[in-house]
């Protein structure tokens, strides 16, 4: 009898879940397949599923709103008991949302933000993701640390900060306020940013060298101070565009501090190289896990506050962003 109780009492600490997620099949959709930090983030979801024994299936959304609402309706008529959507638009999320509430089904947003009253318009309608102003402020920080250790970088003398600003896509959470803070956090370190240049590159490394190649030509690079970029795909675009003009192939001599967001490995790498000076971790792991682990609990009507992630307002999980230089947390 003890022995058992106690058998019982290992397994629940041990898998907390394993216990109901074998029932649970989770639909999840993701705006596009082809977006470096969105494949840590579904490789984080697999390998929770994985864990505790829940079934997933991944959509790919092709970046097309329409597209994704099909898939929705497609999960929801073959019965999944769940649904973990990252939206193409998520100003679009509403009928996304409809769809769950008529069918009585959990849906948990990630990564794209649905407007507040969207949330509250379905009581088990929720959100995990991470606070965009803070890796706003955490690139600014980074860059601005690197400006009063290196008096060189003010290349123009004039105790300004000259920089150019490559944009994620329109209308995102993260586009708008990484761009917001990270510039308002140099202020706030006692520096005076002058924006030089920005574009919106779509967080990706393409277009982000095409348009920092055009910059280059136009500005010429010994006037251009640092690249703050949205993300690490667009950071590394504009890397790959500078070290063919000879700049940050890993020699001080020519460099212009480049800062992004995401902590990808290819990023890391850049950073290891000289290439690249910090990013800002977007912590995939334990937002894909949060995610998983959220849509579980809903789906099986447990405690959502059992899951080893906080709650907060009573629909969000907020994941904390980290600051990273050379490989090194800060
Ligand atoms: C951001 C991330 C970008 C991109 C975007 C997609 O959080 O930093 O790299 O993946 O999400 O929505
Ligand atoms: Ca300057």
């Amino acid at each position: 009898m003890r022995k058992s109780f106690l058998f019982t009492l290992i397994l629940i600490l041990v898998f907390p879940f394993s216990l109901y997620a074998d029932e649970i099949k989770i639909g999840s959709c993701i705006y596009r397949f082809n977006d470096a930090f969105m494949l840590r983030f579904r490789n984080a979801m697999s390998a929770e599923c994985e864990k505790i024994g829940a079934e997933i299936e991944i959509a790919d959304s092709q970046n097309d709103q329409n597209t994704q609402n099909e898939q929705v309706d497609g999960f929801i008529s073959n019965g999944v008991n769940v649904l973990i959507i990252n939206p193409v638009n998520r100003m679009e999320a509403q009928p996304i949302i409809d769809q769950a509430k008529a069918a009585n089904i959990p849906v948990v947003f990630i990564n794209r933000e649905p407007a507040p009253e969207m949330l509250a318009s379905y009581e088990r309608a929720y959100y995990v993701g991470a606070k965009a102003e803070e890796s706003g402020t955490q690139s600014g920080e980074l860059l601005a640390e690197y400006f009063k250790t290196h008096p060189e970088a003010d290349k123009n003398h004039d105790g300004k900060l000259q920089f150019i600003l490559l944009k994620g896509e329109n209308g995102h959470q993260d586009m708008i306020l990484r761009s917001k803070y990270s510039v308002e956090a140099i202020k706030n370190a006692g520096i005076e940013p002058v924006e030089i240049a920005s574009a919106i590159a779509n967080w990706d490394k393409l277009q982000a060298m095409n348009i920092m190649n055009g910059f280059v030509m136009s500005i010429g690079p010994e006037n251009i101070e640092a690249v703050l970029a949205n993300n690490d795909e667009m950071a590394l675009g504009a890397v790959e565009t500078l070290k063919n003009s000879d700049y940050n192939k890993g020699n001080s001599e020519m460099y212009i501090p480049v800062v992004g967001v995401d902590a990808n490995a290819s990023a890391l790498d850049a950073m290891d190289k000289g290439e690249m000076l910090g990013t800002v971790l977007n912590d995939a792991d334990n937002q894909g896990m949060a995610a998983v682990r959220l849509a579980v609990a809903l789906a099986s009507g447990k405690d959502i506050n059992s899951i080893g992630y906080e709650i907060t307002d009573g629909k969000y999980i907020w994941i904390p962003y980290q600051k990273v230089t050379r490989g090194e947390k800060n």
